[in-house]
């Protein structure tokens, strides 16, 4: 691997053209996620017969998006290259609380999971990860070291970090909340809450936007738009449902974006 060229033109042509097929999908993913909430949390139906703890369902959907980027990191030796070293540590950053840290923090009482949920999530952890694998360490498209200097990188950075901040706090704040009144939904506040009803989806989708302008890569800006078509639509039902269920619910509160949206 050449340490101090910035572009390699490696990525061949198949990589590409499912990357691109698989973001175009992340489009009627998001139509069909306006009308369809993903069964789990407040928006179980309770019609699935075939449940799983949700503790377990976090652990087993989100491991292989420490375990793909990581092993072909190490196959492809990226410890070589500071740049390479730095977007794993930044992904594992967020992944390892995700998978291995976030399930165990779960309260025993966070609603069951129906299985087919947990394998559809796993199967994105599949392609994402292997994506994210491939584009960043196997055929990488930026490995020199003046990268890190780079205004994208910089900017990227900057924007990933608030992101990780606001998700983690918002997350410590709902997490309290099941573990002070089991099996049941208050109205969350302080933090981003004051201004938003999912900040922690606010602040998941700045992470990744983050992430995609610091790689500078396809798999990142897929991962982007599939985080945005997962999340604004759920963030919309959330927020419609806070305002069913509590008619005192903050009425200045916006469901993702503070004024806005
Ligand atoms: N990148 C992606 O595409 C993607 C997709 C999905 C999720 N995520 C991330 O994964 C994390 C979890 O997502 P999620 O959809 O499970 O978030 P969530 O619906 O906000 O729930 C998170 C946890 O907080 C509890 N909770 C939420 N609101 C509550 C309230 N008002 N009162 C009491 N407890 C409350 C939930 O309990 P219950 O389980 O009982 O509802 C659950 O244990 C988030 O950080 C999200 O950004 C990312």
């Amino acid at each position: 691997m050449p340490p101090e060229t910035t572009t390699v033109a490696t990525d061949p042509n198949w990589l590409a053209t499912l990357t691109w097929v698989w973001l175009a999908l992340a489009l009627p993913i998001a139509a069909c996620l306006c009308f369809v909430n993903a069964p789990y949390g407040r928006h179980n139906p309770g019609t699935w017969r075939r449940m799983i703890r949700a503790r377990t369902a976090w652990l087993i959907m989100e491991s292989p998006a420490v375990l793909l980027p990581a092993g072909a990191f190490v196959w492809a030796r990226g410890w070589e290259s500071p740049v390479l070293g730095g977007f794993l540590a930044i992904w594992l950053l967020h992944y390892v609380h995700r998978a291995w840290i976030y399930p165990f923090r779960l309260a025993k009482t966070s609603s069951p999971m129906p299985v087919l949920l947990m394998l559809m999530g796993l199967l994105f952890n599949l392609i994402n990860g292997s994506l994210h694998g491939t584009w960043l360490f196997v055929h990488p498209g930026v490995i020199g070291t003046d990268w890190l200097g780079d205004w994208r990188f910089a900017t990227g950075a900057v924007v990933f970090g608030i992101g990780f901040v606001i998700n983690l706090d918002s997350c410590n704040r709902l997490l309290r909340l099941r573990r002070e009144k089991p099996g049941e939904y208050s109205v969350p506040c302080g933090g981003m809450f004051r201004w938003v009803s999912c900040p922690n989806y606010l602040g998941e989708i700045t992470e990744w936007i983050g992430w995609a302008l610091l790689t500078w890569s396809p798999a990142g800006l897929a991962f982007a738009a599939w985080t945005m078509a997962n999340l604004v639509p759920r963030a919309r039902a959330h927020h419609r449902w806070y305002h069913a269920q509590f008619p005192d619910y903050p009425a200045k509160r916006k469901a993702l974006l503070p004024g806005l949206f």
